[in-house]
């Protein structure tokens, strides 16, 4: 099957903090976009990626992207969603592929291993997403108690079936909170498996997110 990786870009990063928006920010000596695009990219499986970008971050992202085979960008909305929605429409102009695995930009590693699991566990499914257990406890803000095994945190890349994952993004209301796709995916009736996430998938949100990568996990004792 034909694979496109679809990577969100468009974020201003309020959260991270800094300068530029946190994806154009460098770990290591890339930035984190090159990197979220390389890693999907570089998966056999994979045939092309568009990058959905802000309005006015034009410059940052050919900085960004330089040395990578990709497509002039698309831009983004206000909202991640419609970011996504934007991309998926540009791919569906061009040449619509099978599958596309949308994505985050500001998740710099995505192990091959966590796309082969992706794809194979897409099966006969709409959907397949990676999820990871809840580690830390879990209370609602009231104190009262949660049972934590009734959650997984979920993370991008998520696999979905073009054709499908871009219907239920035409037909999605807005109505329900849909903080990733696999939620529109959902709200349009569809069945989204779940494969085992990988911790290396973090979303780097705040700004001692850049810290820790820069640095690697903190040595014990220090
Ligand atoms: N994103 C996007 N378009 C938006 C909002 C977010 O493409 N209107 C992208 C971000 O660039 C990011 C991903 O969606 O790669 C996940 O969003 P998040 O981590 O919330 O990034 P930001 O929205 O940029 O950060 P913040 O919420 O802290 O401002
Ligand atoms: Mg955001």
């Amino acid at each position: 099957p034909k694979v496109a990786a679809l990577i969100v870009a468009a974020g201003k990063g309020e959260r991270a903090g800094g300068v530029i928006p946190k994806q154009y920010r460098e770990i290591g000596g890339n930035s984190v976009l090159f990197l979220a695009a390389k890693a999907l990219l570089g998966h056999p499986a994979v045939d092309r990626a568009q990058v959905v970008i802000g309005e006015g971050q034009r410059e940052a992202y050919e900085t960004a992207v330089m040395g990578l085979s990709l497509p002039a960008p698309i831009i983004g909305g206000e909202t991640r969603q419609q970011s996504v929605r934007n991309g998926l429409e540009a791919l569906a102009a061009t040449e619509s592929p099978d599958i596309v695995l949308i994505h985050d930009a500001a998740r710099p590693d995505t192990p091959p291993a966590v796309i082969d699991r992706l794809l194979s566990g897409l099966g006969a499914h709409i959907g397949a997403i990676p999820a990871l257990p809840v580690t830390d406890s879990l209370a609602r803000t009231d104190g009262s108690t949660v049972d934590r095994s009734a959650f997984v945190s979920i993370q991008t890349p998520q696999a979905f079936r073009f054709e499908a994952i871009l219907a239920a993004h035409r037909s999605w209301s807005g109505a329900e909170p849909a903080t990733d796709d696999a939620a529109i995916a959902r709200a349009a009736g569809h069945e989204i498996a779940l494969i085992e996430g990988d911790a290396a998938l973090r979303k780097l949100t705040f700004a001692e997110d850049f810290a820790m990568s820069a640095a690697g996990p903190t040595p014990f004792p220090p």
